[in-house]
């Protein structure tokens, strides 16, 4: 008998292996799909005004400092969950006028603390930036981020 693996066993074990980790990863990527589209996300509420606001996100590259969902750069607070941060499950119009004041009283010149620039937004890029930023907070991300300060 041959010493340690045949060369068949181990032509076995490279295409049984192989195999078996792509009908693994493809039934993970099913998964993550079915997931997202079903159970994650809140279809009914995906309007055209949060769709815009992704837009105003994106144009703006606030994702060069923030992250969303924990993507983007760590300079600046995550802001899935900043629409709770600012009270938002018990008192919507208050965290509607909070976070819109904020970012209308950049940059605030504070020496020592990081500073976000000013942005020229317009009320309806503004309303549909929170609206987006509502939305993002009732994706189920399953307790991401881990604490509430992001
Ligand atoms: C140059 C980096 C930078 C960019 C770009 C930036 N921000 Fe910020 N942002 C910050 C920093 C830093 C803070 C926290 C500042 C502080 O605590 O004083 C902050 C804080 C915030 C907060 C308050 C978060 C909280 O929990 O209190 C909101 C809301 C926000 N940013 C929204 C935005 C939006 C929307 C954009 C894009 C239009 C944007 N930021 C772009 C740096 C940035």
């Amino acid at each position: 008998m041959a010493e340690g693996l045949t060369r068949s066993a181990a032509r076995n074990i490279f295409y049984g292996g192989s195999l078996f980790f792509f009908l693994l990863f493809t039934a993970l990527t099913v998964h993550s799909h079915w997931y997202m589209v079903n159970d994650s996300t809140d279809s009914a509420g995906l309007t055209e005004s949060v769709k815009h606001g992704k837009e105003v996100w994106e144009e703006n590259m606030c994702i060069n400092c923030h992250t969303i969902l924990g993507e983007g750069a760590y300079f600046a607070p995550e802001l899935s969950n900043v629409w709770e941060r600012y009270g938002g499950h018990e008192s919507p119009e208050a965290a509607r006028s909070g976070i819109e004041a904020w970012i209308r009283a950049q940059p605030l010149d504070i020496p020592g603390r990081r500073q976000m620039p000013a942005y020229d937004l317009s009320d309806e890029e503004m309303q549909s930036l929170i609206d987006f930023f509502e939305w993002t907070d009732g994706i189920n991300a399953q307790d991401w981020p881990p604490h509430s300060a992001g």
